[in-house]
């Protein structure tokens, strides 16, 4: 399987209960390589671009409100098929139906507050991680 990276952010509910560490070890226990990662205040702007494709879910506005509602830690990911190996390290989006291990299932608090994000394609990912690094930033 191809090298491939991936774009991760620690949400503002996880950084508020001050365990982006733990989420950090499960990403590195998986195999996973955190090969950028910075901590942000994310603009309403920033978020509403970046979750422009649900603009018109009705939840948008909570979600925006709750991505700048407190500092996030963007990612680069990269590994064997991280983009796939990372969504299987979050879990289900709700974490009702998160698998044992993974991070929402020990981590979130509900599908809102659900503590981690990882783009769901190849062409999002490098979208996501052309918004928020340049390329030197990254380093693999
Ligand atoms: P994420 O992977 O960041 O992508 C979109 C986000 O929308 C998702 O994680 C959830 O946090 C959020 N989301 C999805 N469904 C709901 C919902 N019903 N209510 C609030 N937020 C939601």
């Amino acid at each position: 399987m191809a090298i491939e990276r991936t774009f991760s952010i620690i949400k503002p509910d996880a950084t508020q209960r001050n365990i982006t560490g733990k989420v950090n070890a499960l990403i590195e226990g998986a195999g996973l390589r955190i090969v950028a990662q910075k901590r942000i205040q994310m603009t309403k702007a920033q978020a509403e671009t970046f979750y422009s494709v649900h603009k018109e879910r009705p939840f948008f506005g909570e979600l925006v409100d709750f991505m700048i509602s407190a500092p996030v830690i963007v990612q680069v990911l990269e590994g064997e098929g991280a983009i796939a190996r990372y969504r299987e390290v979050m879990g289900a989006t709700n974490p009702a139906n998160a698998a044992p291990g993974t991070i929402r299932k020990e981590c979130a608090l509900s599908v809102g507050e659900n503590s981690v994000h990882g783009s769901d394609a190849a062409e999002t990912a490098a979208i996501e991680i052309a918004q928020f690094f340049s390329g030197n930033e990254i380093v693999g």
